[in-house]
């Protein structure tokens, strides 16, 4: 049987490059993309596009019927710092899409399911350098907290009624085609908007605050390989890394390009939410049981960011 995917959230950040690619993948009639707000347009005129609140399990399951659907990735949620602000819209966004996710899964209508996991998982206690797959993890902020709480329930679904159900940690994640929005990695997505706007930025996180991060290319690859994958045995959400780096470091990568970029720090209440997450994370887990490896490095990803947001601003 034809996989028939459908994008929950598919208007975000990640969740417009990752439907664009599975419609590359799956053909544009076989991945429905769907969000509570509209899209960019190269996203709405490439396929099917329907409205859903993912915290309304009745409106996904319509839907689900109707395209006779077979997997689900469950891209909807509030990122970090909405999140501090929201504590309980975003636990019921985080915590409320993914349950009835895996009750339609556990009813044996959806086959598979990819929920997206973060490094906010790991918190103060956990070692901040070379962060293994499994350790201590006491998150402090809500999101991390709706994180971990997301995997328990994930192993849960899997052991008890065998839902499969896969999922990576996502580090920051950089791109130029659909902006973030309230996440505390952001700074490294508005750094290079500002770098073409104003040749200067005023950073929210202090000059040597390490986090790791990734290029957006590298994210969808590890989404949709790990999808494709042989179901995994020990773990179902995996460290993945690619790359670490503190400001001054992102912005000494600009400047190869604009040698006039000037940096400034400012941190404000979101550096205290990065001073609890890793610095770098150890993802050899996730090359040892699924072949994972990242093909951005910071100097690349640099030389393609700017790339396209010229001409972006350009056109
Ligand atoms: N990018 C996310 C955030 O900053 C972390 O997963 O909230």
């Amino acid at each position: 049987m034809k996989d028939t995917i459908l994008v929950l959230g598919a208007c975000g950040q990640i969740g417009t490059e990752l439907t664009l690619k599975l419609r590359d993948i799956y053909g544009k009639k076989n991945v429905i993309a769907s969000d509570i707000k509209e899209g960019n347009a190269e996203l709405m005129e490439t396929g099917i596009f329907e409205f859903i609140d993912a915290t309304d399990k009745n409106a996904i399951s319509a839907i689900i019927e109707k395209y006779k659907v077979t997997e689900v990735y469950l891209m909807a949620a509030m990122l970090s710092v909405v999140a501090e602000k929201f504590p309980d819209k975003a636990w019921n966004l985080n915590m409320g899409s993914l349950l009835n996710v895996l009750e339609l899964a556990k009813e044996g209508v959806v086959k598979k399911v990819f929920w997206p996991s973060s490094i906010a998982i790991f918190g103060p206690t956990t070692p901040r350098k070379l962060t293994p797959q499994t350790t201590v993890m006491e998150p402090t902020t809500v999101y991390g907290i709706s994180k971990l709480a997301g995997e328990r329930w994930c192993a849960y679904y899997k052991n008890k009624y065998k839902v499969d159900v896969r999922s990576v940690r996502y580090p920051g994640i950089i791109s130029w085609k659909t902006k973030p929005g309230g996440g505390t990695t952001d700074y490294a997505v508005e750094i290079y908007h500002e770098a073409i706007a104003n040749n200067a930025y005023s950073s929210f996180l202090s000059e040597n605050s390490r986090l790791p991060m990734m290029y957006m290319d590298d994210a969808i690859k590890a989404t949709i390989d790990f999808m494709q994958a042989t179901e995994p045995k020990e773990y179902l959400s995996y460290n993945i890394a690619a790359m670490d780096f503190t400001p001054a470091e992102i912005a000494d990568s600009i400047k190869k390009y604009y040698p006039d970029f000037k940096i400034t720090y400012s941190p404000d209440f979101r550096q205290q939410i990065a001073d609890t997450w890793p610095e770098s994370i150890d993802d050899s887990k996730a090359r040892e049981d699924w072949d994972w490896k990242p093909t951005f490095n910071l100097a690349k990803m640099t030389q393609t960011m700017l790339k396209n947001l010229k001409e972006m601003y350009i056109m």
